[in-house]
C-alpha cells in the first residue's frame, strides 16, 4: 500500500518501568504504594462507571438510525486499501450521523474537516479515524516479521510507541495493528505482517505491540487504539492463498492460533478485527462462536469488533449469506460491531431490527462498545484533540524516532551464515564492490503496508549511503546493479562481474520488491525472483570475500546461495533506516543478534514446515532414515534454516543443563540452568531459548515447544549462569475436551541457540 500525506512527530515517551523490589522497601513505602495503587484502581473504576453512565445517557437520546450510524465505517475519498465503493453523498452521511468511523483519512487538515462535519450532526458524536499503521507511519520500521526476528520485546514496544506518536499527531485515533495471526506458510503474502510461526513468541509480541500503541493509556494524545487482527486463524489459509478457507480442529485453533489474540486482550487491546476466511465452514465475520462465545464471553473483551474490509458482504461469495441483508443480520448477531465498507449495516440493520431479526439489545451492545472507546479517547471532551497542527509539525521530523528505528532495524537482521568469518568487514578495506538491485534502492526497503512521503528520497537511507557513512575515507566504493529484482535481463551481469573483480570485498544485495509480499501477495513459488540467483552464482564464482544480503517480506528459497555464498544476512525490509542498520551490522558496529521467527523451507514442497510439529507414528530420525517414514523420498526432513536460528560474530558455548530436581509437583517449580560463555573476542547478545516436550499425553504433543527465552549480553570471554523456572502452568495444553490442563508424566527440556541446536535433559511432573 502506498500513500501520500503530510505529517509530524512527538518527543519519544520513554516508559520508565516501575520495578518493585519489596524486600528492600520499608513498610511505610509498601503502605503508601498500596494506598496509591488502591486510589488508582478506584479512580479507574470510577472513570469506567462515569463513562458507562455517559454512554447510557447518550444511547437513550439516539434514534435507531443514529445508533446504526455508529456501527458504520467508510473509507475516506483519498486512498483505499480494498475494493472501494464510491458514495456521492459521503459527506452528507457524515453530517447526518450515519457514519461512526472512517479509515484512510490522515493529516490534521483532513481529519479536522471531517470531524467538523460530524459535529454538525444532531448529537455531535465525533468520528473515530482508523488507519493501517503496521510498521511505522512517518518513520518506517522493519516489517513486523523482521522485527519479530529481534526477539526484543522492548524494542518492538518502543517501535509501536513511535508509530503511535507519529500517527496520532496526524489525527489517527486507531491503528489496525498488531496483526497477531500465526503463520506457517511462507507462500502467504501476509506472513510479513505478523510475528511468525510460534504461538508463545507471537503472544509476547502481541502484548508488546499493544502496549506500545496504547502507551500510557487513552486520553493521552500519543496513544492510539490497537486492533488485534485478523480474528481468527487467517494465517492458516489453505495453501497459503490469501483469503482462503481454514479448516482445523478446535483444539488446534485454541492451542496454536487463539493465544496471541487472548494475549492482546490481556494487554488491553481496545479493538479486534475479524477476518476474511471461514473457519470450519463459518466465515469469521459471521462466526458467533469466536466473536461472542470466545472473545466477548470467555475472554471478557470490553472493546469492539470491526469487520475486515467488505468482509460482511463477502459472506455472500462464501455462500453463507444469500444477500447483503442476511449478511448484515448474521454479522451483527455474531458480534461484529462495526461494518467496514460493506454498507450492509447502513442499508439493512434498521429493517432487520424492525423485523425482529436483530434484537435491539445487539445494536445497543455494539454501540455502547463503540461509544465507550470514543469517551475513553477523550473525543467527547475535545473532538479535535488529535488534530493539532503544532503537534503534527513537531512530530514530522523527530530525529529521535529515527534512532529508535535504526536500533530496531539492526536488531532485526539475521546472520544466516558466516564461513571463515567473512563478516564483519573492516572499515579500512581498500575497495568494496556493492552489487545488486538493492544497493541504491530506497522505497523497496519500506515494504508493504508503508507510506510514501514526498521527501522519501532524502530520508530513506540506501545501503550505498549507509556504507559510505561507515567506511574510511580511503575505501573505494564501486557499484554495479547487475540486474533488476524481477526482470529476466542479464545484460548487466558482465559489468557486475567486472566491478566485483576489481574489489577486495563484495556486498551483493538481492530480494523481493516491496509489493511481492503483503495482502493479496501470495506466491506459489518463493524462489528468489528474476535472475538474481544467477547473478549470485557469477559473483560467488570469483572467490572473493562476499556477503549476500537478502531483503524480503517472507522466508525465501535460495538453496544455491545458501550452499555457496560465504556469508548471508537476511535483512527483511528494514524501513527508513535500512542502509544505516545494514552498515552497522556489516562493519561490526552491531554484532547481529536476530533469530528466525519462521522456519525456512528447502523448497515449496516442504510447506508447511514448522518446528513444533507432532512426531507421527513413523518419524524419521535423520536424512538417512526415510524409508517408510513420515518424510519425502526426495527431500531432507530438515528445513534449510530452523526456527530460532541466527548466528553472531561471537561464539557462544552452552554448558550441559542442570535441573534443580529430577522431578517436581504442581505445587512446586523447577529451575533449569546453563552456563553460557562467549568464547570469542567480541561482545555480543545471545537469545537463549528454552523448549519442552511432553513425551506422552492424552493427546499427542509437539516434538518441541518454545516456553521461554532470554537475551543475554556477554563481553568477550565472559560467562553467565542462565536460569529458567518452570511451573506446571507452563506445561498446560488443550485436551480433547478443550480443557487447558497439565498432565503428570515424563518431559524433555531443551536449552540452546535455536530449535535445532539444543542441549537436553529429562524431568518428570509428578
Ligand atoms: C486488510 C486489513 C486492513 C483493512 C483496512 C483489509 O483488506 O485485510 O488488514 O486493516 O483492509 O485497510
Amino acid at each position: 500500500m502506498v500513500k501520500t500525506g503530510v505529517f509530524i512527530r512527538i518527543p519519544l515517551l520513554i516508559s520508565v518501568p516501575l520495578s518493585l523490589n519489596f524486600p528492600y522497601m520499608n513498610r511505610f513505602a509498601i503502605l503508601l504504594l498500596a494506598v496509591v495503587y488502591g486510589n488508582l484502581l478506584f479512580a479507574q473504576t470510577n472513570t469506567d462507571k462515569k463513562i458507562g453512565k455517559s454512554v447510557d445517557s447518550l444511547l437513550k437520546l439516539m434514534t435507531l438510525e443514529e445508533k446504526i450510524g455508529q456501527m458504520n465505517q467508510y473509507n475516506g475519498p483519498w486512498a483505499a486499501t480494498g475494493p472501494l465503493t464510491n458514495d456521492d453523498n459521503l459527506l452528507d452521511q457524515v453530517k447526518t450521523g450515519k457514519v461512526g468511523s472512517m479509515l484512510n483519512v490522515t493529516g490534521v487538515k483532513r481529519t479536522r474537516e471531517l470531524q467538523e462535519l460530524a459535529l454538525q450532526s444532531r448529537l455531535k458524536i465525533p468520528l473515530l479515524f482508523g488507519q493501517d499503521v503496521i510498521h511505522g507511519f512517518r518513520t518506517i520500521f522493519p516489517i513486523p516479521l523482521g522485527e519479530a526476528a529481534s526477539w526484543d520485546l522492548k524494542a518492538m514496544e518502543d517501535g509501536a510507541r513511535v508509530a503511535a506518536t507519529e500517527a496520532s499527531a496526524a489525527g489517527v485515533h486507531w491503528t489496525f495493528a498488531p496483526m497477531v495471526d500465526i503463520a506457517r506458510d511462507p507462500r502467504w503474502g501476509r506472513v510479513m505482517e505478523g510475528a511468525g510461526e510460534d504461538t508463545y513468541l507471537g503472544s509476547l509480541i502481541a502484548k508488546a505491540r499493544v502496549k506500545g500503541f496504547q502507551g500510557t493509556g487513552f486520553g493521552d494524545t500519543s496513544a492510539v487504539m490497537a486492533c488485534a487482527k485478523h480474528f481468527a486463524a487467517y494465517g492458516a489459509a489453505v495453501g497459503g492463498r490469501d483469503y482462503n478457507s481454514v479448516d482445523m480442529s478446535l483444539r488446534q485453533l485454541h492451542e496454536t492460533y487463539l493465544p496471541p489474540f487472548k494475549a492482546a486482550v490481556e494487554a488491553g487491546a481496545a479493538t479486534f478485527m475479524n477476518s476474511f476466511n471461514d473457519i470450519n465452514g463459518i466465515p469469521a465475520t459471521g462466526n458467533k462462536y469466536i466473536q461472542r462465545d470466545i472473545l466477548k464471553r470467555d475472554w471478557k473483551f470490553k472493546g469492539f469488533v470491526v469487520s475486515d474490509w467488505g468482509s460482511i458482504g463477502e459472506m455472500i461469495n462464501h455462500g453463507y449469506s444469500k444477500d447483503s441483508k442476511e449478511a448484515g443480520m448474521q454479522a451483527a448477531n455474531a458480534g461484529s460491531d462495526m461494518d467496514m465498507e460493506s454498507r450492509s449495516y447502513t442499508k439493512y440493520l434498521a429493517e432487520l431490527v424492525k423485523e425482529g431479526k436483530v434484537k435491539m439489545a445487539v445494536i445497543d451492545d455494539a454501540v455502547r462498545r463503540i461509544l465507550r472507546k470514543k469517551f475513553e479517547m477523550g473525543l467527547f471532551t475535545d473532538p479535535y484533540k488529535f488534530s493539532n497542527e503544532k503537534r503534527e509539525q513537531t512530530q514530522w521530523n523527530n530525529l529521535q524516532h529515527r534512532v529508535v528505528a535504526r536500533d530496531m532495524a539492526k536488531k532485526s537482521i539475521v546472520l544466516l551464515k558466516n564461513e571463515k568469518q567473512v563478516l564483519p568487514i573492516s572499515k579500512q578495506t581498500g575497495s568494496i564492490a556493492l552489487i545488486g538491485p538493492f544497493v541504491k534502492a530506497k522505497s523497496d526497503h519500506l515494504g508493504f503496508w508503508s507510506y510514501d512521503w514526498p521527501d522519501d528520497s532524502t530520508r530513506i537511507v540506501s545501503l550505498w549511503e549507509g556504507v559510505k557513512a561507515k567506511v574510511s575515507p580511503s575505501t573505494k566504493m564501486l557499484y554495479a546493479k547487475g540486474c533488476g529484482i524481477t526482470e529476466l535481463d542479464k545484460t548487466g551481469f558482465a559489468e557486475a562481474v567486472a566491478t566485483a573483480r576489481k574489489a577486495d570485498y563484495v556486498i551483493l544485495t538481492i530480494g523481493e520488491t516491496r509489493d511481492m509480499s503483503g495482502e493479496a501477495k501470495s506466491r506459489s513459488s518463493i524462489q528468489l525472483p528474476g535472475v538474481q540467483e544467477e547473478l549470485v552464482k557469477e559473483i560467488v564464482a570469483l572467490g572473493k570475500p562476499t556477503v549476500v544480503m537478502i531483503s524480503a517480506g517472507r522466508p525465501l528459497v535460495f538453496n544455491w546461495t545458501a550452499d555457496h555464498a560465504p556469508a548471508i544476512l537476511y535483512t527483511w525490509w528494514l524501513g527508513t533506516e535500512a542502509g544505516n542498520a545494514m552498515a552497522d551490522v556489516l562493519f561490526g558496529d552491531y554484532n547481529p543478534s536476530g533469530k528466525l521467527p519462521m522456519s525456512f523451507p528447502r523448497t515449496e514442497g516442504q510447506i508447511p514446515i514448522y518446528y513444533n510439529h507432532y512426531n507421527t507414528g513413523r518419524p524419521a530420525k535423520n536424512d538417512s532414515d526415510r524409508h517408510y517414514r513420515s518424510a519425502y523420498t526426495d527431500l531432507s526432513i530438515y528445513p534449510k534454516y530452523a526456527f530460532g536460528h541466527g548466528l553472531s560474530y561471537s561464539n557462544f558455548d552452552y554448558s550441559d543443563i542442570t535441573l534443580s530436581a529430577p522431578s517436581f509437583t504442581a505445587a512446586q517449580s523447577l529451575t533449569a540452568t546453563v552456563t553460557l560463555t562467549n568464547k570469542s573476542t567480541r561482545p555480543g547478545t545471545e537469545t537463549v531459548q528454552l523448549y519442552i516436550r511432553d513425551i506422552t499425553g492424552s493427546v499427542v504433543r509437539p516434538v518441541k515447544e518454545l516456553k521461554g527465552f532470554q537475551q543475554v549480553y556477554l563481553k568477550e570471554g565472559e560467562s553467565k549462569v542462565i536460569s529458567f523456572t518452570l511451573t506446571a502452568n507452563d506445561l498446560r495444553f488443550y485436551n480433547d475436551q478443550l480443557q487447558y490442563i497439565y498432565e503428570p508424566g515424563e518431559f524433555k527440556l531443551f536449552i540452546g541457540s535455536s530449535s535445532d541446536m539444543v542441549k537436553e535433559v529429562g524431568f518428570e511432573l509428578k
